[in-house]
């Protein structure tokens, strides 16, 4: 091989992820045990390298230097990007700020204060749980199903829909424990009723496959700020057919154009947020979804195996194939107290979420179950 295309080749090879060197580019790893992706995903160092870039073009300028960040061209890859990760078309993805944002979008485009029900189910987000039970005082039919030991139950379920049912609401990975829903079954169940599928994503989409198509899933937003790995910005999609014809756009402004999910966008995007998941997404397949879900697959199983017998039971199914597993706890102030001193940082509340990613590794779950034991 020539010298300049050895070179070449070995400057490719140091630059392309692999799981095997993921630990080193997120420095956070290094100074706590940060098992809490589910809350929020750590910037690597090549992402903030990107973002300080930016930051330096919007504190000295030149002009060109800037709009090297703000610009369609980075717009366009980034849906593209995120697109090819749900096996959408680009066309049918839009910014938003927000998930929420984008339910809320979902919720009036489809106009659902105007007849009809909703159903949705506990291990929804909280968030939009409080959503729902507004629109409820405010005339909504709202059927909230709950779940039988954190599970969905498909049954309740389908008790549930019937033919005035105008969508079906799911966080296709629920933030409380990771459980994930049987996506395929609720489509079809809902479809048949003449019904659509939301899918709250934030907890999916860079952490298992997630394919729009497959699933039947007909609209879904995420934020970047989990799995996705950064930029507090995120993304709606909008089944192609669904667009105008089923979802109307509401609200306007500057970015709305008359075709394709960008219809459904009002302002400026984060350009910040851009630049972020420009580099982060481009990671994500580099590495491939598949592939993180392997890497992630054992921390989680032993933490399902191992916590139990240490008086922790796990509320997370058993076979369940996220990269989220909780556990209930009989006193949450002790079980503080231990992940505090021993620098292990999880979510806690009335109960436990782990939730570890690529830049964790088997001795962070030896420092948690240590801690706990
Ligand atoms: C399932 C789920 N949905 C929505 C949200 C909030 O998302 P956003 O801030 O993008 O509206 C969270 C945040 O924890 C979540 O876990």
């Amino acid at each position: 091989m020539a010298r300049r295309q050895f070179v070449a080749a070995s400057a490719a090879a140091a630059s392309t992820p692999t799981l095997a060197t993921a630990r080193a580019g997120f420095p956070w790893a290094a100074n706590e045990t940060y098992l809490n992706t589910a809350t929020e995903h750590p910037l690597s160092k090549r992402t903030a390298a990107a973002m300080k870039e930016y930051l330096d073009a919007l504190v000295n300028g030149p002009d060109a230097e800037r709009e090297k960040f703000e610009n369609g061209r980075l717009m366009t890859k980034v849906k593209e990007m995120f697109a090819a990760l749900i096996n959408a078309k680009p066309a049918e993805i839009g910014f938003t700020p927000s998930t929420q944002t984008g339910e809320n979008i979902v919720l009036e485009g489809l106009g659902v204060m105007t007849g009809g029900n909703v159903v949705t189910n506990d291990l929804h987000y909280g968030g939009s749980l409080l959503n729902y039970r507004e629109r409820r005082k405010q005339g909504l039919d709202t059927r909230i199903v709950e779940h039988k030991d954190h599970v969905m139950d498909f049954r309740d379920l389908e008790r549930a829909v019937d033919r005035k049912t105008k969508l079906v609401a799911i966080a296709l990975v629920s933030n409380v424990n990771g459980y994930v829903h049987e996506v395929r079954k609720i489509a079809d169940l809902a479809h048949a009723h003449g019904a659509y599928v939301y899918a709250d994503a934030i907890q999916a989409a860079g952490a298992v496959p997630v394919d729009v198509k497959a699933m039947g899933i007909d609209f879904l937003a995420c934020s970047a700020y989990k799995w996705l790995m950064g930029g507090r910005f995120g993304y709606l999609y909008v089944r192609e057919d669904l667009q105008e014809r089923v979802l109307k756009a509401k609200l306007f402004g500057g970015r709305t154009t008359p075709k394709g999910a960008s219809r459904y966008e009002i302002s400026t995007v984060s350009h910040l947020g851009c630049v972020c998941q420009s580099e982060a997404l481009a990671y994500i397949h580099a590495l491939g979804v598949d592939r993180i879900r392997a890497h992630t697959r054992p921390l989680v199983e032993r933490l399902a195996k191992e916590l139990p017998a240490l008086g922790y039971p796990c509320i997370t199914p058993k076979g369940n194939d996220s990269p989220i597993v909780s556990f209930a706890l009989k006193d949450p102030a002790v079980a503080k107290a231990k992940l505090k001193k021993a620098k292990v940082v999880v979510t806690l509340g009335g109960y436990m979420r782990v939730s570890p990613s690529v830049f964790n590794d088997m001795a962070d779950v030896d420092r948690l179950i240590a801690a706990l034991a």
